[in-house]
């Protein structure tokens, strides 16, 4: 039998499989359907200091392949996630915090809240900085690393998980911006930025125009990003994007990743992380892997 056990910062996971941030909620609905505490852990929708109501509606729009979401970071607060919610999904499984902010002081302030309580934090830097005037963190590398290492400085127990937006002109040198500032692990990727179109009315069909693409097929993308981010730092990474089954994620663990995320899969298939689980054991069994973290950047190429 496999061992899926992996080690991600020094952190064992049980297995690889993480439901990604935003996809999931905190857990509660799903762990309705299966045991959640199956998981190798479980990223929280994104946290800010202050609840948030999100985007208006319509705020999903399918697509082939694929859905657009402009959710908008809706969102309880991280008082009340740590009061509701934490100590519950702890007792399940390992938590990564995902947490997003406006400003650096606020990057600051909630890691510093969230230190020693989860297991890992997963700063989102695809959020508008009021500062540069609406532009993401995410996007130049000096931002990049700058709030990394804001986030670093205000922990000192839990490690710092740094996710990157793929709407950028080499994720590899935002990876490297990302290390430079102290991240301890790299996750990648977050939404691309679309548009879907109503053509009878000649609007977009979700109420703030663009949105984050996610789904199926922005999975060669993805892999490609995650191999690239993979061999440009020397920090683990977790892969994500477009992961519906147990070869997908075997693909990526082969590009490089050490554990994935799956994300919309959930939507179409609430059990996907359970069977990629399971899925993920019968394929190594089938191909004489012992551990699944021997597969991790095995991938030869031509
Ligand atoms: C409805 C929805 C909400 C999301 N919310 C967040 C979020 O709060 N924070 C974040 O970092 N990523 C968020 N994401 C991005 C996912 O975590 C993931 O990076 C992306 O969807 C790609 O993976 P997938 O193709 O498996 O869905 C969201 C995605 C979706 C579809």
């Amino acid at each position: 039998m496999t061992d899926l056990r992996v080690k991600l910062c020094g952190v064992e996971l049980k297995n690889p499989v993480i439901p990604a941030s935003g996809t999931f909620g905190f857990g509660r609905e799903f762990d309705e359907i299966y045991d959640i505490s199956l998981l190798g852990a479980v990223a929280t929708k994104g946290l800010t200091l202050l609840p948030r109501l999100g985007n208006a509606v319509p705020r999903i729009a399918e697509s082939r392949g694929v859905i657009l979401n402009a959710v908008g970071l809706q969102n309880p607060g991280v008082e009340a996630f740590i009061e509701k919610d934490l100590s519950w999904l702890r007792s399940k499984t390992r938590v990564v915090a995902n947490v997003a902010g406006s400003t650096l002081s606020d990057y600051e302030k909630i890691c510093a809240r969230l230190d020693g309580l989860v297991d890992f934090l997963e700063l989102n830097i695809s959020c508008p900085n009021v500062k540069c005037g609406g532009m993401a963190f995410g996007i130049r590398p000096e931002d990049v690393k700058e709030v990394t290492h804001v986030a670093k400085e205000a922990i000192r127990k839990t490690p710092l998980m740094v996710k990157l937006s793929p709407n950028v002109e080499s994720i590899s040198r935002n990876a490297r911006a990302a290390e430079e500032g102290g991240a301890d692990c790299i996750s990648l990727v977050n939404t691309f930025t679309g548009m879907a179109v109503d053509i009878e009315r000649r609007r977009p069909i979700l109420a703030n125009n663009t949105g984050g693409v996610s789904g199926a097929g922005i999975l060669p993308i993805a892999l490609r990003m995650v191999y690239e981010v993979a061999h440009a730092v020397s920090l683990p990474v977790v892969g994500m994007g477009g992961i519906t089954c147990a070869e997908d994620a075997v693909a990526f663990l082969m590009a490089g990743a050490t554990a994935v995320q799956v994300g919309t899969a959930n939507f179409t298939n609430t059990r996907a992380c359970p069977e990629i689980i399971e899925g993920l054991a019968e394929w190594c069994d089938r191909h004489g892997v012992r551990e699944v973290s021997e597969l991790t950047g095995t991938l030869k190429m031509n």
